[in-house]
């Protein structure tokens, strides 16, 4: 039964095949437009993917060796997302899957995250910890069953990629900033600068505990201290400056996954999302997985940032379980996971 899925929802253009286990292709088309101006600009965006969307979905056809009439369902993201990006794949599977005759199934993007580390073998089976850390989202979920999701903590403010992004920005850095941020991090020293952490007042005792996230005030942090700095002293200091941010948002997230595995019966801890690409970061949860002895996993950076993989297998579940969605299937870009 192989499946058609769509990721058209912020700037990636994707297509992915799977059939049973088998993940037949994987197609990305990264928007780089957006590098121009520091951040993705929603409008240049939903162009990009009308452009791209027919050649992203033959590429994934062809690498699969299949025509279009082989497919046997059409998933595509739904929401969260821009809602104009959302609009062209969510049309363009709606009119594929017609000429086909075969079901649709709308997919929540942030469920898509949550099965990236299930698109290979070995993934964690609930109930586990997934930290979805990306540019758009930090939320900390708890999965007791696949389909079944409690949100225990989300950003307050920036997500943790916003943050790596302005902060990058700020330290004259190319968007996306978070490769740029870990790459100069690498050369600096993480205990220069004592950069805040913010402490918010998480009930942490209840059925109702809350592992809420704020990184707006580390970001302005950051900005007051290179703003009383001279371009010299901000050259030498550059290095530093990225590593002891980075070494507080890692610590703010660290804290707070500890702090839920500690309240949640969990056999493991899940990280997914752009974000969770940074080495220091996994490091460091690997640490707190051997502290705390739960199993970390995260799926290779490729499956990190946004891709239709993770959609189809998402879909898969949802598929196998009876799940359809009507052809007047309309995009929700404020769509919540739980
Ligand atoms: O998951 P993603 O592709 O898109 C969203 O759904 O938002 O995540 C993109 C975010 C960007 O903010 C980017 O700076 C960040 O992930 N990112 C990283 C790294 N690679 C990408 N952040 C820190 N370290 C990295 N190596
Ligand atoms: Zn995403």
């Amino acid at each position: 039964m192989p499946l058609l899925a769509i990721e058209t929802s912020c700037d990636e253009t994707a297509a992915a095949v799977m059939h049973g286990a088998q993940l037949l292709s994987n197609t990305i088309a990264t928007q780089e437009i957006h590098q121009l101006y520091g951040g993705v600009v929603p409008e240049l965006a939903s162009r990009a993917h009308v452009q791209r969307i027919v050649p992203i979905v033959s590429k994934a056809l062809s690498q699969a060796h299949l025509t279009p009439n082989a497919i046997d369902a059409v998933a595509v993201t739904y929401g969260p997302g821009l809602i104009g990006s959302l609009l062209i794949g969510v049309s363009f599977a709606k009119g594929l899957a017609l000429q086909l005759g075969v079901p649709l199934l709308g997919v929540n993007h942030m469920e898509g995250h949550l099965f990236s580390t299930n698109i290979k073998p070995d993934g964690p089976e609930p109930p586990f910890l997934s930290l979805i850390i990306s540019g758009g989202h930090t939320i900390l979920t708890h999965v007791r069953a696949w389909g079944e999701y409690r949100i225990l903590g989300q950003t307050q403010d920036d997500a943790a990629g916003e943050a790596f992004d302005k902060v990058a920005k700020i330290l004259g850095l190319p968007y996306p900033g978070g490769p740029a941020v870990e790459k100069l991090a690498v050369t600096g020293n993480a205990q220069a600068i004592d950069f805040p952490q913010a402490r918010l007042k998480n009930a942490t005792n209840s059925a109702t505990a809350r592992f809420d996230f704020s990184f707006s005030g580390l970001k302005t942090a950051v900005l007051y201290y290179v703003k009383k700095l001279s371009a010299d002293e901000l050259d030498k200091q550059r290095a530093d400056i990225a590593a002891s941010f980075q070494n507080a948002l890692i610590n703010a997230l660290i804290e707070n996954v500890r702090s839920a595995y500690e309240q949640s019966p969990a056999r493991a801890v899940a990280l997914a999302g752009g974000v969770a690409c940074n080495k220091t970061l996994r490091q460091a949860f690997l640490k707190l997985g051997g502290q705390c002895g739960f199993q970390l996993h995260f799926p290779e950076p490729i499956f990190c940032t946004d891709n239709a993989a993770m959609i189809a297998r998402a879909a898969q579940f949802h598929l196998a379980n009876g799940k359809r969605s009507p052809l007047s299937l309309a995009p929700d870009p404020g769509l919540v996971l739980a």
